[in-house]
């Protein structure tokens, strides 16, 4: 049974997925949120194929400990910057010292994110999660595209979720001040949010060998919403994780959009895990998309200046 194009996704999930052999060796791979679940689990496999990974994560302590594991098992080289991700100023710094760095870059994931039951906000007044999923991501990759384009081909990818289909995305409202805050729609929101400036950003660069796409890495136990207290705490890991599947999986996902030759000026698409498939609705509407791209070029304006 063919299911309508806004439910495929459930079929998708359940399909078997693509890998590839192909290898990454030597290439530049900068990755945000590579402490644990679907970033580490990308970050390994990265190593694996022999790219020279350039992490992004907040906390020294943890990402070191990475930074041994993946040197020591795989040889390759692996750098790590530093940048809370609620900070846009760090974000910041990060992008400007990895840019002085690294001219070349070849490849992009943003996959950094967190789940709020409650609203948060952060230093810069915006809502956490719409901070930290979109504002962040994008102020890094409009802060190292000039890099990319010069490590063209390049690929970005965006870690993105099912989760969008929740809905909750208000352009009039992005940081849920006029609105009761609702977590799943918080977090959905800030996915559409995403998945309407990664297409704004295919557009812009269409001519420039460096691609944006979009891929929901598979319902997977991670440590995501562990930050919600003990009684999340309780459920994610008693209940939920029951139903989900092996983060290794996403992190298999992941390579092939990173590294799979089929995917080879292929831009501007969402993917379940590997499969092609439609976003929302909502998320595809090409006016939307602009207006979500200048509210956040607006948002993020202050960062975008070439002085620290
Ligand atoms: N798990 C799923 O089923 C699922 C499904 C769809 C999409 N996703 C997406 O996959 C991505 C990774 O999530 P995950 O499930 O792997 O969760 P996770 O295990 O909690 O990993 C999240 C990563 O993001 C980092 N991070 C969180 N807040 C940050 C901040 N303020 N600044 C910098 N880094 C920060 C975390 O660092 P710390 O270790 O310091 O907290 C960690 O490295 C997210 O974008 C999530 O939305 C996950």
């Amino acid at each position: 049974m063919k299911l309508p194009e806004e439910l495929q996704y459930i079929q998708n999930s359940l399909k078997p997925q693509k890998t590839t052999d192909a290898r990454v060796d030597g290439k530049v791979c900068v990755i945000s949120g590579t402490t644990s679940g679907v970033g580490y689990q990308a970050a390994k496999r990265l190593a694996q194929g022999g790219a020279h990974l350039v992490m992004i994560n907040r906390s020294r302590e943890k990402g070191q400990r990475v930074q041994a594991e993946l040197t020591e098992n795989f040889g390759v080289q692996v750098d790590l910057f530093i940048a809370d991700f609620q900070e846009l100023a760090e974000v910041q710094q990060a992008a400007f010292e990895i840019r002085e760095k690294y001219p070349q870059i070849h490849l992009l994931i943003n996959n950094a994110g967190v789940f709020n039951r409650r609203r948060r906000r952060t230093p810069d007044g915006h809502e956490m999660t719409y901070g930290v999923i979109h504002l962040a991501s994008f102020l890094l990759t409009r802060l190292l595209i000039d890099n990319l384009i010069h490590g063209a081909p390049a690929r970005v990818l965006y870690i993105s979720s099912e989760a969008h289909r929740f809905g909750g995305f208000s352009i009039k409202d992005p940081n849920w001040h006029k609105r009761p805050y609702v977590g799943l729609w918080a977090y959905g929101a800030a996915k559409i949010a995403q998945i309407h400036t990664a297409q704004v950003f295919a557009e812009r660069y269409s001519d420039s060998d460096v691609t944006f796409n979009i891929l929901h890495p598979g319902a997977v136990r991670t440590n995501i919403g562990m930050n919600n207290g003990f009684l999340y705490r309780i459920y994610s890991r008693y209940v939920l994780h029951w139903f989900l599947k092996d983060p290794v999986s996403s992190g298999e996902a992941i390579y092939y959009l990173a590294a799979d030759p089929s995917l080879e000026g292929v831009t501007g698409r969402f993917y379940n895990q590997t499969i092609e498939e439609k976003p929302a609705w909502y998320a595809v509407k090409p006016d939307l998309s602009e207006a979500v791209w200048q509210q956040s070029e607006d948002f993020v304006q202050p960062y975008l200046e070439e002085t620290l």
